[in-house]
């Protein structure tokens, strides 16, 4: 028998927060799914030829509809731009013209003529019928018109652009990188207002197709303000808080300043000039991004933009302005990641939209959940990453047996039913309730780190066990009061129950003569369910918590709670036998007065847990996948929901956090592909969603999990795993 250790769950333990679970007063024990890999773990087949995304032409993007009343905040990225973001996308690219175009040497006083240069960036199936909106995109000190790459194939700014509008994150917009001085040294970087004003936007407007009624012979510039913006990088940023901000409001109505430049005005008198502009002239947003590690540019940016919004009506934290400090230094990271963020921000009301995997999982017949402890209701980062990620919760063991019997005040019990506790569970489903989530109810009934005291007279530690009517008497009332408690004091919360959990067996765990498989033992440990409840405690407990929920819709029409048998390693062969004739025979246990058979249970829970138990070996098997499919069109064929329940893709190599990110989006493609015609699948919850690389090869998860198996890393930040399942939705 393997050794007892400490559970500690992973996934759910990032931020150093682990959740060391006592059970009923004794530490639990082995891993409820140990031998996971029943099957000998296949190898990993070398990762199929990356996929370039299909060639999804969207001839037009189409635009986010702008009239939808929960419309969420863009969450701008801190630190990484996905992957999936800064990656060409196949025959869908936009393209770069490199102009020319008459203008002054506005920092002379004779003004001379000059001829100045500038790329522009048009956006993938540019059409000359449409408006586009226009971003001018400033240089730093030492560059030039071509320091953003349009005329490199490689040019990043291009690829994001590119994937911005290929996923519909924005309405394709044209780019314009001009040089920043008016044809002079350094003091000419602070007279290109005027080029701007009086060259280059009547340029873009004259021959190109933006939103401004272009007339050679004047046309009035502010009539298509809030379809311009300026942003730039370093002397570029100074350039739109000096420039734009300050002196271009009329024209123009969206900012962002890239690690802005010593020379910046500093927030008074950005406040102070911002009067200077008629109210009307509004500005769209100002957004100001700089490295904390920024020995050039950081205490300028700070000195322009910390706590502008409170010297100034013009801006409103986080409505239209937002001061963005994250780690870096004066790089090429801030000025892509700043332009990455400021894509998205820029030519939309506030507040702006994301993508979730969420709501494209609705959009394709099924919910999206995780796990939660008691904790995370206290901790913001991880608390706010389940409001804004999901639509599911499963508290990991406060709603099970050994955390809400009270074995004290059982013993207490005048009619000799167990007592329970609720205060933790509750705390969950409070701020489940809070935050409009919907929890799964996990578990009525398991055997694992099942509390012995509550099959014996008393409830004490070594009273004799009870019988077999006393058993079910105790099972039946527990169920009735968990289920009623919850429905009661959280009407509509818990929107299904795992009834009994893994009580399908392996190897030598069940008799040989059960086509139920159904487990009498766990690695030696007899089942104390199966002895004293008997060899059919799952029906038994089915028929109960349908009773329960029965009464529950008597009393109120509108209770709606599914009945759920939930098992581990549920796609491989016999387990998925075992699961089958279970379930028929739960849904065979009771009749009804017309003599058919009562359904008592609704669905099937397949907690997918997948790869190599503890090892590399057998991880990201793509054959897995065909099998979880085939097991999920074999429960659906038996009338009942199927439900992904506890999601971890297992990974414990570093080096293959690439490969495990394409792995999630051919997972996720297969979700989607099966439920094109009928929905065969209704929920996917995810189990492992944080990595968590320090963990200790001896703790519990390290097996269940492996160290790398987050869609999000260890500081709640979405992973390239993440946008693979997003994207493979997406298609
Ligand atoms: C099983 C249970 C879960 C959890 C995991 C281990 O899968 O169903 O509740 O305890 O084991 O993290």
């Amino acid at each position: 028998m393997r050794k007892s250790i400490n559970k500690v769950l992973f996934g759910i333990g990032c931020m150093g927060m682990l959740f060391a679970v006592a059970a009923c007063g004794k530490k639990e024990g082995p891993a409820s799914n140990a031998p996971e890999v029943t099957e000998a773990p296949t190898m990993t087949p070398e990762p199929t030829a990356t996929p370039e995304p299909t060639a999804t032409p969207k001839p037009t993007v189409t635009p986010k509809p702008t009239a939808v009343p929960t419309r969420k905040p863009v969450k701008i990225e801190d630190a990484l731009i996905p992957n999936v973001y800064t990656s060409s996308q196949k025959d869908f690219g936009g393209t770069i013209e490199h102009i020319e175009y008459k203008s002054k040497k506005y920092h002379t006083e004779e003004q001379e003529e000059t001829t100045k240069y500038a790329y522009v960036y048009l956006p993938p199936n540019y059409d000359e019928t449409k408006q586009y909106n226009v971003l001018y995109l400033m240089h730093g000190r030492g560059g030039n018109e071509a320091e953003w790459r349009f005329d490199e194939d490689s040019c990043k700014v291009k690829k994001i652009m590119d994937s911005l509008a290929y996923y519909g994150e924005i309405e394709p917009f044209i780019v314009v990188t001009p040089n920043g001085r008016t044809g002079g040294g350094e003091d000419s970087f602070y007279t290109f207002g005027q080029e701007l004003r009086n060259d280059l936007i009547p340029y873009i407007d004259a021959n190109y197709a933006t939103y401004a009624e272009y007339d050679e012979n004047g046309y009035d510039l502010t009539a298509a303000r809030e379809h311009r913006a300026m942003a730039g990088f370093s002397m570029g940023g100074m350039q739109t808080v000096n420039v734009g901000l300050c002196e271009s409001l009329d024209i123009m109505a969206y900012f962002g300043a890239f690690a802005a430049a010593p020379t910046s005005y500093d927030s008074t008198k950005i406040a102070s000039l911002l009067e200077n502009f008629s109210e009307e002239h509004e500005v769209g947003y100002f957004y100001s991004i700089c490295g904390t590690e920024d020995p050039q540019a950081y205490w300028s940016a700070k000195n322009a933009s910390e706590g502008l919004a409170s010297k100034t009506d013009r801006l409103t934290d986080v409505k239209n302005f937002m001061w963005h400090q994250v780690p870096g230094t004066h790089s090429e990271h801030i000025s892509h990641l700043g332009f990455y963020n400021f894509a998205q921000i820029a030519f939309r009301g506030t507040p702006l939209e994301m993508s979730y995997i969420k709501d494209e999982a609705i959009e394709n017949g099924f919910t999206f959940g995780t796990v939660m402890v008691r904790g995370h209701v206290h901790n913001k980062t991880y608390g706010d990453m389940l409001k804004n990620e999901f639509q599911i919760v499963t508290a990991a063991n406060e709603m099970k047996a050994y955390s809400l019997l009270d074995q004290m005040a059982s013993q207490k019990s005048e009619d000799g039913m167990p007592v329970m506790k609720y205060r933790e569970a509750d705390e969950m489903m409070k701020f489940a309730q809070e935050n409009g989530l919907k929890v799964r109810g996990h578990v009525l009934v398991w055997d694992n780190y099942m509390c012995d005291w509550f099959f014996r007279e008393g409830y004490t530690n070594n009273g004799a066990y009870v019988d077999e009517e006393t058993m079910k008497a105790r099972l039946k009332y527990y169920i009735d009061e968990v289920v009623t408690h919850f429905e009661t004091e959280f009407p509509g919360v818990v929107y299904c129950w795992d009834v009994v959990n893994e009580a399908v067996g392996d190897g030598n765990d069940y008799k040989s003569d059960d086509p139920r498989h159904v487990r009498h033992s766990r690695y030696g440990a007899e089942n104390l369910f199966y002895t004293h409840v008997g060899p059919e405690y799952v029906e038994f407990s089915f028929a109960c918590a349908k009773e329960t929920v029965e009464k529950l819709q008597a009393q109120n029409p509108e209770v709606s709670i599914d009945l759920y048998y939930n098992d581990y390693n549920t796609f491989l062969g016999g387990k998925r036998e075992g699961v089958i004739a279970l379930v028929e025979s739960i849904n065979s246990y009771v009749k009804n007065e017309d003599g058919s058979y009562k359904k008592l249970c609704d669905g099937i829970g397949m907690q997918s847990y997948i790869g190599g138990y503890g090892q590399q070996a057998g991880c990201m098997n793509d054959n897995d996948i065909k099998k979880i499919e085939q097991a999920i069109r074999m429960f659906h064929d038996l009338g009942v929901k199927v439900h992904v329940t506890e999601m971890s893709v297992r990974n414990f190599d570093k080096t293959q956090v690439e490969k495990h990110a394409k792995f999630y989006g051919k997972l996720f493609e297969m979700y989607k592909r099966i439920n094109e015609e009928e929905v065969l699948l209704s929920n996917v919850s995810i189990w492992g969603i944080t990595d968590n690389p320090n963990m200790s090869k001896n703790d519990y998860s390290y097996a269940m999990n492996g160290p790398y198996c987050g869609l999000f890393t260890q500081d709640c930040v979405r992973k390239d795993a993440y946008y693979e399942a997003l994207k493979a939705l997406k298609k």
